[in-house]
């Protein structure tokens, strides 16, 4: 009997796979590394091939380590690191590795476009800004420096696509997208929903090799890779599926997933709203008859959190894994005046100054690796409240309560200073894995699998409950110290280049 549902979660540093049960329990899991590409200082480069066949695999070992075969499968979802870039010929051959969103070799083309006072363009129809983060500039680069590929472009050869779209190319064969990845495109007009000309000249993007926009939860096509046919039936961005697999259905929800980067999402329904400091995102479209039922979110995309704590581990090497982070801050009852602000591909939003760069300031004698930990896990927390602030400012809702996920959620101390910093509870689920859970999801509502949100809903279970227990006056002297340091970073390599 097919009584689960496959999630592919293709992620920046690994590919994942889980099945879940109806109950949305994760039954098997396999998880796959693959390399990251680094040719320049601020490039980063994935093998498309290496993230295909690491998906593929992974999704095989998760169906043996969960004893199932295809016969269990009612459905597939797939979630992606967003924004990353792919172009590909009609042959299925990449013409070059994937751009990934965190590369910056686009940073001088963003600053052409906003020279040419196009930036509140961009912002008005696609809700992002002017960032080498968003796929469009990495398109144009693309196509302007790899061999033969602009001609090969306009004659109709090549596709491109980001993550999801290269999956489900491979899985099969249709050349498509959701909403949610489109939304992160530069090329997108979110608001009236199709591929924005004006934007594709300005960014010289042949409309030719885009592919079609899908809703997020309806059967794509059957894949017949796993020995039966399966319908790929949900595509998800990973932090809009986490939305969603934080069953986050309602306006004013919000979650933040604490994974390399930190992303914190509130839902804001029908709303077509732009914000000064952060993104206008779609969080889904669903189905629905002749117009698709397209949701929003605001969302602050924070570059750097548990990348701070691999840090710890791989740069400075004073804890062996990233979870001894929590003892070894544990250790002190504070950070001793230390703060770390790891601003090490600038900052994202609400500040977004890519020129930031990070540093540790309070530093005295008696400072030591406990409190550089602490002082990291409190970063984390910090550029979190940053966010929440611009977002409640934004949206005028105040947070009665933070969802939270993904690999570093695991860390007790870390919700704990979180809760403490935000003066907020702070909630945690019992499955961590929301963006894949949220993949699965938007597959199972599509088959049938799962009958409605409300049973979604029904599933999503409380771990752990994180209550603010600092006293106001302190947490207002930490922040303020928190800020000063944010302020003093901005700037930082141009000032020293
Ligand atoms: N106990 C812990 N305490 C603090 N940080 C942790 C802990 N466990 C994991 N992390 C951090 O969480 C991150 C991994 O989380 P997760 O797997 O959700 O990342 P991810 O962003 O989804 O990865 P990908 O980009 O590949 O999808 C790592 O950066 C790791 O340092
Ligand atoms: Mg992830």
């Amino acid at each position: 009997m097919a009584d689960l549902v496959l999630a592919l979660d293709q992620g920046t540093s690994s590919s994942r796979a889980i099945l879940f049960d109806h109950g949305g329990n994760a039954v098997g899991s396999a998880q796959k590394p693959f390399e990251q590409i680094y040719p320049r200082p601020g490039w980063v480069e994935h093998d498309p091939e290496a993230i295909w066949q690491t998906q593929l695999a992974t999704a095989k070992d998760a169906l043996r380590q969960a004893k199932a075969t295809a016969d269990d499968v009612a459905a597939i979802g797939i979630t992606n690191q967003r924004e990353t870039t792919v172009i590909w010929d009609r042959g299925g051959r990449p013409i070059a590795n994937a751009i990934v969103w965190q590369d910056r070799r686009t940073a001088p083309l963003c600053e052409e476009l906003r020279k040419k006072g196009l930036e509140p363009l961009f912002r008005e129809r696609t809700g992002l800004l002017l960032d080498p983060y968003f796929s469009g500039t990495k398109v144009k680069w693309l196509l302007d420096n790899v061999d033969g590929a602009r001609a090969r472009a306009d004659s109709g050869d090549l596709m491109f696509g980001t993550i999801d779209s290269w999956l489900v190319y491979r899985l099969t064969g249709l050349h498509v997208t959701d909403y949610t990845n489109a939304s992160r495109t530069l090329l997108y007009n979110i608001f009236d929903l199709r591929w924005d000309e004006e934007l594709l000249g300005a960014l010289g993007v042949p409309p030719g090799i885009l592919p079609a926009v899908r809703a997020s939860s309806g059967v794509l096509a059957e894949t017949s890779l796993f020995g039966k046919s399966l319908p790929v039936a949900g595509i998800g961005g990973d932090q809009q599926a986490a939305l969603f697999g934080q069953a986050a259905f309602e306006p004013g929800m919000a979650k933040n997933t604490y994974g390399t980067g930190a992303f914190c999402l509130m839902n804001i329904g029908e709303r077509k709203v732009t914000s000064k400091n952060l993104l206008t995102t779609i969080a889904w479209g669903l189905s629905a008859g002749a117009r698709d039922d397209v949701t929003y979110a605001l969302e602050g995309s924070i570059f750097i959190a548990g990348a701070a704590v691999q840090w710890l581990r791989d740069e400075l090497g004073i804890i062996s894994t990233a979870a001894e982070s929590q003892e070894l801050a544990m250790s002190v009852p504070d950070s001793n005046g230390v703060y770390i602000v790891p601003a090490f591909v600038g900052l994202g939003a609400p500040h977004w100054d890519p020129t930031a760069r990070g540093a540790i300031f309070g530093l005295t004698r008696g400072a030591n690796r406990a409190h550089l930990a602490r002082a990291t896990l409190e970063a984390i927390a910090f550029q979190t409240c940053d966010v929440i602030e611009a977002i409640e400012a934004d949206s005028g809702v105040t947070l009665s309560e933070l969802r939270v996920d993904g690999g570093a959620a695991a860390n007790d101390l870390l919700l704990q200073i979180q809760a403490d910093l935000l003066g907020r509870e702070v909630v945690r689920p019992a499955v961590l894995e929301t963006t894949a859970l949220g993949a699965a999801y938007l597959a199972g509502l599509a088959t049938g699998f799962w009958k409605n949100a409300a049973e979604v809903t029904r599933n999503w279970r409380e771990d752990r409950r994180f209550s603010p227990q600092m006293p106001a006056g302190r947490r207002d002297e930490m922040y303020a110290g928190w800020k000063t340091a944010v302020e003093r970073v901005k700037g930082w390599s141009s000032a020293s280049a």
